[in-house]
């Protein structure tokens, strides 16, 4: 598999690319928390039509549609089997907002049923189960793009045109990660905690952004070896202080993933990645983003990224004229709309358009390696070696 190049693995995909003087007809399976800001972006969309849902919840993706006022969606589907399934729809694109655990099934199903797909992140649990997703999306010539809208924070953007400029020289060396004191996501129930629906807790839920983050910037160079750790000790605990104020003490025996996770990666390019992640820890951050370079240094003051934000102004350290500097780099307002709507616009683009898909999988692939290399490390107790099946 080619190393960063776009939809490279692939053919250039001709047959996605739909009848511009249609609207593009779209669905959404999962219509939980996340599938609202894919409402809320594709009802921004002059050119798009939302003509399905589904939920494995009886009643929940009507529901969720008849909140919007859209009462004509067909939503009358016990799995995202049916409907897409359902010939009818005709169906151009899905967003697959589900559960960590539902983002394989699905979106290959969508994928051999000639179907765009726009897939939450984290891609899936393991890296054999996106494998499988982007051999049916190389099958099908559809576009498949996955959820990581911060990339598109201006921001964010400037850390890859930094590294990009040459200005650090060459880079040998990252700190990233980031997390919350008190921070386990269950204000909409268990969804997030247990095994059989999130398989992977803060390392899956926010690490991935981390990890885009950095890896979008230096061109998504290929993980080699991984040593990784995880723990959990504030999501076992019935007095953890998120369970007490939301009255559900009961959470803490639900609570089967990692609430903290670290790992040591080696990159191609002779690359080390130094990397933390938490949902909650006695700790205000573990530290900021930090790219060495050989002439040049970068920090990103610690960020909650998956919001799409630096934590303030960025420094670049290196030397001018033979001085040691430090240059800032004022934060970007960028205005205009929200990352969400950036994501369903760009995905609808190329959806529209037959061109490569805006966060694509050939990149996500290695994000994925590095999340499924930890856990197995973490469960072995040493570091292995990451193997990357052929699509
Ligand atoms: N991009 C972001 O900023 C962002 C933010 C939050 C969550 N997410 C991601 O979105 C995903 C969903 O998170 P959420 O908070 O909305 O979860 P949620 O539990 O609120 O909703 C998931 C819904 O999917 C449904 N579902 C699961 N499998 C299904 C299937 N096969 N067919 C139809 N319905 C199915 C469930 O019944 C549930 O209603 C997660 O993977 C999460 O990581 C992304």
């Amino acid at each position: 598999m080619a190393k960063t190049s776009l939809d490279a693995f692939k053919e250039v995909h001709t047959e996605s690319k739909i009848d511009t003087n249609r609207k593009v007809r779209v669905g959404i399976i999962g219509c939980g928390w996340i599938a609202g800001s894919h409402m809320d972006a594709y009802l921004n969309q002059p050119d798009v039509e939302l003509v399905a849902g589904a939920d494995l919840i009886p009643g929940k993706a009507k529901a969720f549609f008849e909140k919007y006022g859209l009462t004509d969606v067909k939503t009358d589907y016990a799995s995202h089997k049916e409907m897409l399934d359902d010939e009818s729809l005709q169906l151009d694109a899905v967003s697959i907002c589900t559960y960590n655990r539902q983002h394989a099934e699905p979106a290959i199903y969508a994928l051999k049923k000639g179907v765009n797909v726009m897939l939450e992140k984290p891609f899936t649990v393991t890296t054999e189960e996106a494998i499988e997703v982007m051999r049916a999306e190389k099958e099908s010539g559809k576009v498949l793009s996955i959820g990581f809208q911060p990339r598109l924070d201006a921001n964010m953007q400037m850390i890859k045109k930094i590294v990009d400029s040459g200005e650090l020289g060459k880079i040998y060396y990252i700190q990233t990660g980031g997390g919350r004191r008190r921070g386990i996501p269950t204000p909409f129930g268990t969804t997030f905690i247990e095994d059989e629906t999130a398989g992977l807790g803060a390392l899956g839920d926010i690490g991935c952004y981390s990890l885009d983050m950095v890896l979008n910037a230096i061109g998504y160079p290929k993980p080699l070896t991984v040593s990784g750790y995880k723990s959990a000790f504030f999501g076992v605990d019935p007095n953890y202080v998120g369970y007490v104020n939301c009255g559900h003490p009961e959470y803490a025996e639900k609570f089967a993933v990692d609430d903290f996770a670290a790992a040591f990666v080696r990159l191609e390019g002779d690359i080390i990645l130094d990397f933390r992640i938490a949902w909650a820890m006695n700790m205000d951050t573990p530290g900021d983003t930090i790219i060495l370079g050989t002439k040049g240094g970068l920090r990103i003051p610690s960020t909650e990224c998956w919001n799409g934000s630096v934590g303030g102004p960025m420094k670049i350290y290196h030397e001018v004229c033979g001085q040691q500097t430090v240059t800032e780099i004022p934060i970007i307002n960028m205005g205009g709309p929200g990352l969400f709507e950036r994501k369903i616009r760009t995905f609808l683009d190329a959806v529209k358009n037959g061109t490569p898909a805006p966060v694509p999988s050939s990149q996500i692939i290695y994000n994925q390696a590095i999340i499924d290399g930890i856990a197995k490390s973490a469960a072995l107790g040493r570091e292995i070696e990451i193997e990357i099946p052929e699509i």
